[in-house]
């Protein structure tokens, strides 16, 4: 069957696999193939077990694979047969050198480039999909035109904003699709070629077109907007716990008001996930190198109010404990950075999980999804870990449950059970405020919220 279009990913990961397979499913009259490095990951997009959770996929993957949908390790074939590529992979945060904990690690995008470089033949459009620092598109150009070669290069900026566990819908229905060009003759017909493949299912109005440097920063001023709500919240959680105010209570006034909106304003033990932390030390780090200090400064806070607000939630368990954990047998009920994602990427379960081991507490922890992720990231934390896929199995005999990822089934749950098969004072600590306080205290629990009251028997 002959294609009307032949489009590469180079990047097979959360973000990758969905944005592709969605671009199939939506446009049956173009070949999609996605490319990585990792043969394994390959092998899992084209097996009954994809290497993510997230809801819808497995559908549509179904749907697509080997119809206008493939997955493959051969890079340099893809980049030989497409000329539309985007570049999906990694943008970790630095941790070496110049730069590290802070700056993005630009280098597998970098090799990326060199790739498509050498391996081009005719002329292609390529386009960021990874988060990346502002002006990167600068360096790729650069570095596509570095040799004699005659192949044309269109780089084009399309930054992603599905989130993990609500992707499928995300892309099937976007708030906006975001395209920045070079505004020269061969940019805007590049930046066109782009706008006509999201137009097989987005709304016109709803593709946003730029200049190619607003398109990169904006990825990275989204991210910093969403978690500074985030931040603001829960620094508020702080003050509701110190003065009788109910953090939900005024999230839903704040909130009310239709200049400030209501989402995103719950407290929780702070955000996790892949891009949040690691975009704003991006920007800091950018603000920073153009002498910002003071802007750097403003952003950096929301960092450190994250930070606090997971060291506080510790604290808080040692406090309303006899301020000592040591032997105490604490089960987390979520491990995943939220709810309908088995990704635990800087999920504050990971570092909660730490410190109570650097406190001497045992800690079980189950999870409908992540456990297998858990599992790695805590390989070589030092103390006894136990992993447990039945949540009333892993809450027996515990002398506290705390709540991590508000997953809608520890909701559910039969709060009078596991207060029966508890050790005795029992405690709740709900860090995603997703229980009815006082009915776990009714049944017995000594309950503490985030940014209300707490209920205690004594
Ligand atoms: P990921 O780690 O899940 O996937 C990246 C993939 O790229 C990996 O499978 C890796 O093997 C592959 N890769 C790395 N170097 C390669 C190379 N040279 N050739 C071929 N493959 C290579 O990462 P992700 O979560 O999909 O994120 C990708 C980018 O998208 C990042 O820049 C991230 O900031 C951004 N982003 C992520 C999300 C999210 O929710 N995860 C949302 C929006 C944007
Ligand atoms: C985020 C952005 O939302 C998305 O647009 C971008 O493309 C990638 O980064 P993601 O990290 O997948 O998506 O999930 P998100 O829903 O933003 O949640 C991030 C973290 O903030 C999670 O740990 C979540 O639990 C936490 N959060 C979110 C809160 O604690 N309170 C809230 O009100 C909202």
């Amino acid at each position: 069957m002959k294609f009307e279009k032949n489009i590469l990913c180079i990047g097979a990961g959360y973000v990758g696999g969905p944005t592709m397979a969605m671009i199939a499913h939506e446009c049956p009259q173009y070949k999609v193939t996605i490319v990585d490095i990792n043969p394994d990951r390959i092998a899992q997009w084209n097996s009954d077990s994809l290497p993510i959770y997230e809801p819808g996929l497995d559908e549509l993957v179904k749907a697509t694979r080997d119809r206008n949908l493939f997955f493959s390790t051969d890079i340099e074939q893809g980049i030989r047969e497409n000329d539309i590529i985007f570049v999906s992979v990694n943008t970790p945060t630095k941790t070496f050198g110049t730069g590290a904990g802070m700056a993005a690690d630009l280098q597998y995008w970098e090799k990326t480039a060199r790739q498509i470089l050498e391996h081009s033949t005719s002329p292609k459009i390529v386009i960021e999909k990874s988060t990346l620092p502002v002006r990167t598109a600068h360096a790729m150009e650069r570095i596509l035109n570095s040799t004699q070669k005659s192949v044309r290069f269109d780089v084009l900026s399309n930054p992603e904003f599905l989130a993990e566990g609500t992707a499928i819908n995300d892309l099937k229905n976007p708030d906006r699709v975001l395209i920045g060009s070079r505004e020269t003759e061969e940019g805007l017909k590049a930046r066109n070629a782009l706008v006509e493949i999201y137009a097989n299912w987005v709304p016109r109005k709803k593709i946003i077109t730029a200049n190619i440097w607003s398109s990169e920063l904006s990825k990275l001023v989204s991210n910093a907007f969403l978690a500074q709500r985030v931040s603001s919240i829960n620094a508020i959680s702080a003050l509701c716990e110190k003065t009788e105010a109910d953090v939900s209570e005024v999230a839903k006034a704040v909130g009310s008001d239709s200049r400030i909106g209501s989402r995103f304003l719950n407290a929780s033990i702070g955000f996790g996930g892949s891009c949040f932390k690691k975009d704003i030390l991006n920007l800091v780090y950018l603000c920073r190198h153009y002498g910002l200090d003071d802007v750097a400064d403003y952003w950096e806070g929301v960092i450190k109010i994250n930070f606090y607000q997971q060291e506080r939630f510790v604290q808080n368990m040692l406090t309303a404990m006899f301020n000592t954990l040591a032997g105490k047998r604490i089960c987390l009920f979520g491990f995943a950075f939220k709810a309908n994602t088995g990704d635990t990427r800087e999920s504050p379960a990971i570092y909660v999980a730490r410190r109570l081991l650097e406190e001497q507490a045992e800690v079980v922890i189950t999870d409908p999804k992540a456990l297998d992720n858990a599992r790695i990231d805590l390989a070589n934390a030092q103390g006894k870990i136990h992993f447990v896929d039945d949540p009333y199995e892993a809450a027996k005999g515990c002398h506290a449950i705390a709540i991590m990822t508000e997953w809608a089934l520890y909701g559910e749950l039969d709060y009078a059970r596991l207060y029966r098969d508890a050790e005795k004072p029992a405690f709740i600590f709900d860090g995603r405020n997703i229980l009815d306080p006082q009915h776990c205290f009714e049944v017995g629990f000594n309950v503490f919220s985030i940014g209300k009251r707490p209920r205690t028997h004594f």
